[in-house]
């Protein structure tokens, strides 16, 4: 028999997410190069005012499982004018005990085929570290296909490290998302 996939909310993050954020940051240091430390749950509703909004400019969807938001997509750098006018860059981030469901990879997916079709996007843009093959695994998940290396790109405690640069057009292949709904701001 087929399995069912969980059932996966993306919306806006609310002041009640503070404690699951904060577990969240909890759950593995490294993810410091991916937010900012949370120390307390009213820091949390800080960080989440400050840093996940969900706007016109700055699209930040909580991953939200059984109630719990256990991670986060974003499309940020929204860009509405000039010759980049119609890109945007994406990223994401889970708590580490929800990792290797699929979740993410899902998650990403449906976000990104929402914001090329409902955002009026032509191309999203994504950068991970060599070194990181969940991250490249979730792009291709969410239908991102390579497009070159750029390397030594970030330094981290020192180390130098290549980074994969990714797109995903709105004329690309439309990856599947089964279970993902999204309700926006
Ligand atoms: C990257 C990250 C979001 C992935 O989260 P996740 O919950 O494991 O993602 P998913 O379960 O949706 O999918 C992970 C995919 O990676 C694969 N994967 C997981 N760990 C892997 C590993 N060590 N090596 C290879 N593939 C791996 C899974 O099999 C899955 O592939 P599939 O869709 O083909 O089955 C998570 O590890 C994370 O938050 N890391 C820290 C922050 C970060 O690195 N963000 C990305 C910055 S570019």
């Amino acid at each position: 028999m087929e399995k069912v996939p969980e059932p996966v909310l993306l919306r806006p993050w609310r002041d009640t997410d503070a404690d699951a954020l904060l577990a969240i940051s909890s759950s593995d240091p490294d993810l410091v190069r991916q937010m900012p430390p949370v120390v307390s749950a009213e820091d949390a509703v800080r960080v989440i005012a400050e840093r996940f909004p969900w706007s016109t400019e700055h699209v930040n969807a909580a991953i939200v499982v059984a109630g719990r938001a256990v991670g986060n997509v974003s499309v940020t750098n929204i860009r509405r004018e000039g010759p980049a006018a119609g890109t945007a860059w994406i990223s994401y981030l889970s708590a580490a005990d929800v990792r290797g469901r699929g979740l993410v990879g899902r998650a990403t997916a449906a976000l990104c085929t929402w914001a090329l079709r409902d955002l009026g996007l032509a191309r999203l843009e994504l950068g991970y570290r060599q070194n990181n093959p969940a991250s490249g695994a979730v792009a291709r998940r969410a239908g991102f296909a390579t497009e070159g290396l750029e390397r030594q790109k970030l330094v981290y405690d020192g180390v130098r490290y290549d980074v994969v640069t990714c797109s995903r057009l709105a004329s690309d292949p439309v990856p599947p998302a089964e279970g993902v709904t999204i309700q926006p701001a």
